[in-house]
C-alpha cells in the first residue's frame, strides 16, 4: 500500500518500526496494512527502535511533557509517542485523549478488602472509554496509509470511539454491533457521531468474523484491536498510571477482559517500560472476565493448554465475548507478568458497580469486573490485603443507564445497595416521611 506523501517524512529520523507476527515472527513494514499474518494467520505486533534515551532520562522527558496544554503532548497518548508510534511526529490525529485520573475512594477500598486500591478511570476519555487511546493511533495510521473508510465490530465502545475519530479524520465509519446487545449510551453515540450502524442478528463474535471478512473483501480498513496500532495506543493506560505513581509500580494491575486487546497491550507496555528503564520490576497482571463469558479464565485454569470458545452471556455487555481475538498475545502478557486470570459472577459485578457508583466515581458494568476481581483474589488469598493494587475502570457510568435502572428500580427483592427513588405528593410532610429511615 502507498504511503501518503505528506506523512512519510514525519518520522523525523525515527523511522524503523516494523510489524512482526507474534506467532511466527514474519515481518511487514510499518506502513503496510494486513489484519493478520499472511503466512500463519497470527496477529501482528509493532516493534519500535529503542528510544534514543532510556531510564531516568526518558522518565524526565516524559515528566516534562506532562504539563503540556497544547499540541500533541497535551494528549495522554502522544506524550508517550516514542513508545507508541515514533514516526507520527506532530501528525497525530488527536482529540486530545488520555490524562485520566487515578483515584482512591475509601468505601471502594474497604469493600474490596484492600488497603491500597487505586482506580484508573478510563471513562474520562473523550467518548467515555479507554478505546480512544487506541483509536487515536489507529485512525492516525489509517489516514497516513490512505484508507478511504474505517470499520469495526463492537459491543459499543470501540464503535463509539471509531465513529468520533473517523469524524475527526473526515472518513466514513461502519460499525457492526450485535443487535439488542449494545448499551443505550453507546448505541446513541454511534448514531450521533455519524457511523453507518449495522445491527447484526448475531453476537459480537459473529460481528467480528463478519467485519474481518468485509475488510478483506471490501477493502475497508479494520480498526478492531486485532489492529496492532490500537494496541500501541492502549499501552498508554499503563504508561500514564506508572507516571502518576512516580514510576513506582504497584504490586498488581487488574483489568476487565473481553476480547483481550487490553490484556495484550498491558503486557507489552510493561515489558517495554522495563526494557527501556522506566520501571525496575514488573507488576503482576490480573485479567478478570465475567463468569458467563470466561473462555480465557478457563484456559488459564488449565495452564493455557487449550484455547476455548464459549457462548457468552453476561450483564456486562462490553465483555460479552466468547472467542477473544487477542488470545495468543494475552497469554504472553499473563505469562510474562506472572499474572492471573479469574472470573466473577454477574451479581458480584453489579455489587462492585453499585459500590463504585455510590462512592461518586461511577463506571459501566464491565469496568466494575476489575474491582470485583480484586475482592475475589484477596478473598482467595492470591493477593495479600496489604498489596498495592490498581484496578482499571474501562468505561463511563452513563454508557449503560439501563443497567442502573434495573439495579435500583427493578422488582423486589432489591439488591443490597439498591437506592430506589421515592414518589411523593407535593407536600412537606411527604418529604419528612421520605427522610425517615425505613425499618428493616
Ligand atoms: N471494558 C469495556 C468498557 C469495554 O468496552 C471492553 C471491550 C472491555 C472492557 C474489554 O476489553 O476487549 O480489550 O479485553 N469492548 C469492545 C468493544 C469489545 O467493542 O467496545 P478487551
Amino acid at each position: 500500500m502507498t504511503v501518503h506523501p505528506a506523512h512519510s517524512l514525519a518520522a523525523g529520523g525515527a523511522a524503523g518500526s516494523v510489524q512482526r507476527c507474534a506467532h511466527c515472527g514474519h515481518e511487514i513494514g510499518e506502513h503496510e496494512s494486513q489484519q493478520a499474518c499472511a503466512r500463519c494467520g497470527g496477529l501482528f505486533e509493532l516493534h519500535h527502535p529503542a528510544p534514543a534515551i532510556t531510564g531516568a532520562g526518558l522518565r524526565a522527558l516524559l515528566d516534562a511533557r506532562s504539563a503540556s496544554r497544547r499540541g500533541v503532548f497535551a494528549s495522554g497518548v502522544w506524550r508517550f509517542r516514542e513508545l507508541v508510534l515514533p514516526s507520527a511526529g506532530d501528525d497525530a490525529l488527536t482529540y486530545p485523549e488520555g490524562n485520566t485520573p487515578l483515584l482512591s475512594r475509601p468505601t471502594v477500598t474497604r469493600w474490596a478488602g484492600a488497603t491500597s486500591l487505586h482506580l484508573k478511570h478510563e471513562g474520562h476519555n473523550p467518548t467515555g472509554s479507554f478505546k480512544d487511546r487506541g483509536m487515536t493511533v489507529g485512525v492516525t495510521h489509517a489516514r497516513r496509509i490512505g484508507a478511504t473508510a474505517v470499520s469495526c465490530a463492537s459491543t459499543g465502545n470501540t464503535g463509539a470511539s471509531l465513529a468520533a475519530y473517523a469524524a475527526l479524520a473526515g472518513l466514513p465509519a461502519i460499525v457492526l454491533t450485535p443487535r439488542g446487545q449494545v448499551a443505550l449510551g453507546k448505541l446513541t453515540q454511534l448514531l450521533a457521531y455519524g457511523a453507518r450502524t449495522l445491527l447484526v442478528k448475531g453476537d459480537f463474535d459473529a460481528c467480528l468474523a463478519l467485519a474481518r471478512e468485509a475488510s478483506e473483501r471490501l477493502g475497508v480498513h479494520l480498526l478492531n484491536s486485532v489492529n496492532p496500532f490500537r494496541i500501541e495506543g492502549q499501552k498508554t493506560i499503563i504508561l500514564e498510571l506508572l507516571q502518576q505513581l512516580s514510576w513506582e509500580p504497584p504490586d498488581w494491575i487488574v483489568v476487565p477482559a473481553g476480547n483481550l486487546g487490553n490484556t495484550a497491550a498491558f503486557g507489552k507496555a510493561l515489558r517495554e517500560a522495563r526494557d527501556w528503564g522506566l520501571i525496575r520490576r514488573l507488576p503482576r497482571l490480573a485479567a478478570v472476565q465475567a463468569a458467563g463469558a470466561a473462555p480465557f479464565a478457563k484456559s488459564f485454569a488449565e495452564g493455557f493448554a487449550k484455547r476455548y470458545t464459549v457462548q457468552a452471556q453476561t450483564v456486562a455487555t462490553a465483555i460479552n465475548i466468547g472467542n477473544p481475538a487477542s488470545y495468543d498475545r494475552a497469554v504472553i502478557a499473563i505469562r510474562e507478568t506472572d499474572g492471573i486470570v479469574t472470573a466473577v459472577s454477574d451479581g458480584d459485578i453489579l455489587e462492585a458497580k453499585a459500590v463504585i457508583d455510590a462512592s461518586g466515581v461511577g463506571c459501566e458494568p464491565a469496568s466494575a469486573a476489575s474491582v470485583a476481581g480484586a475482592r475475589k483474589l484477596i478473598r482467595d488469598g492470591v493477593m495479600a490485603p496489604g498489596d498495592s493494587i490498581v484496578a482499571v475502570l474501562t468505561g463511563h457510568i452513563l454508557k449503560d443507564p439501563d443497567a442502573i435502572t434495573r439495579y435500583h428500580q427493578g422488582p423486589e427483592p432489591s439488591p443490597a445497595h439498591a437506592n430506589p427513588p421515592i414518589e411523593i405528593e407535593p407536600r412537606l410532610d411527604e418529604i419528612e416521611r421520605a427522610l425517615t429511615p425505613k425499618r428493616p
